[in-house]
């Protein structure tokens, strides 16, 4: 049997959206590409230029807290200028679309609120916030660069970047909003993401075995790709808005 077009294949989704009412779309760094924000794994991705465990666990900042707010600071630097793509717009358009609709990101960036989604959980925190390592207060702070090594303005201990590193506990509060979620979705989206970290990486099988249809978006199949209903090979970028355009 002839493989489905793609535009067979976005049709299909979308008939599947419009048939429901609740909604669940999880990203990761492949839908801020286009924006100009390096992935992690793809071609000049973060983890082939530097060694994550020299700038993203908590034992490298207790190492070297320079180092890793020099890597942080740089990452603020690229992103500042960046602005969302129809990619993330599409989803901010999806959120008034029905009546439940969840945005599951592994994204730091914080593009899909500068898009306008407000219906998110960011699983692994936002690069635009810091962390006090003494007395655990978290605030925004876009300030671009940081100080090389930024203290708390309530107990002056060093702050840290607000983000989950590598070897670091997601917050169980977090998990249970995306289980509830999860639990309760028709259609859900897998979009730009490779599919190599948990718990993020098997939340679409997870959702297929609670019953809802999953499509994967992503310029290559993943690991996962066999487990969803709908593999559309794309750019998120221009996919997603053939999703919310008319007709
Ligand atoms: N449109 C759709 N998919 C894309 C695009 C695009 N324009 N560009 C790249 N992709 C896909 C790639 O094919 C790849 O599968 O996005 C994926 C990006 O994968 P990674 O770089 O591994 O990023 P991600 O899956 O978000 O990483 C997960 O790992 O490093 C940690 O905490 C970090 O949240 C991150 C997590």
């Amino acid at each position: 049997m002839a493989e489905q077009s793609n535009e067979g294949k976005i049709r299909l989704l979308k008939q599947k959206l419009a048939g429901c009412d609740n909604v669940v779309a999880l990203t990761g760094a492949g839908i801020s590409a286009e924006s100009g924000v390096p992935t992690f794994r793809g071609q000049g991705g973060l983890w082939r230029q530097y060694r994550a465990t020299d700038l993203a666990t908590p034992e490298a900042f207790a190492r070297d807290s320079r180092l890793v707010w020099e890597f942080y600071n740089w990452r603020r630097e690229v992103l500042a200028p960046l602005h969302p793509n129809p990619g993330h717009l599409a989803l901010a358009a999806m959120e008034s679309r029905f009546a439940h609709f969840t945005l599951i990101t592994q994204n730091i960036d914080g593009l899909h609120q500068a898009a306008g989604s407000r219906k998110m959980i960011e699983l692994h925190g936002n690069i635009w916030w810091v962390r006090c390592s003494g007395c655990e207060k978290v605030i925004e702070d876009r300030r671009v660069p940081l100080p090389e090594l930024p203290t708390c303005g309530a107990c002056g201990a060093l702050l840290r970047p607000h983000v989950v590193w590598f070897g670091e506990m997601l917050d169980p509060n977090i998990l249970e909003l995306v289980s509830q979620a999860i639990e309760a979705c028709q259609v859900m989206m897998v979009i730009g993401t490779s599919g190599v970290v948990q718990p993020a990486a098997s939340m679409g099988a997870t959702a297929r075995r609670r019953g809802a249809f999953v499509a994967e978006i992503n310029l290559e199949p993943t690991p996962y790709t066999g487990a969803y209903d709908l593999s559309i090979l794309g750019k998120s970028g221009e996919v997603l808005p053939f999703l919310v355009a008319s007709g």
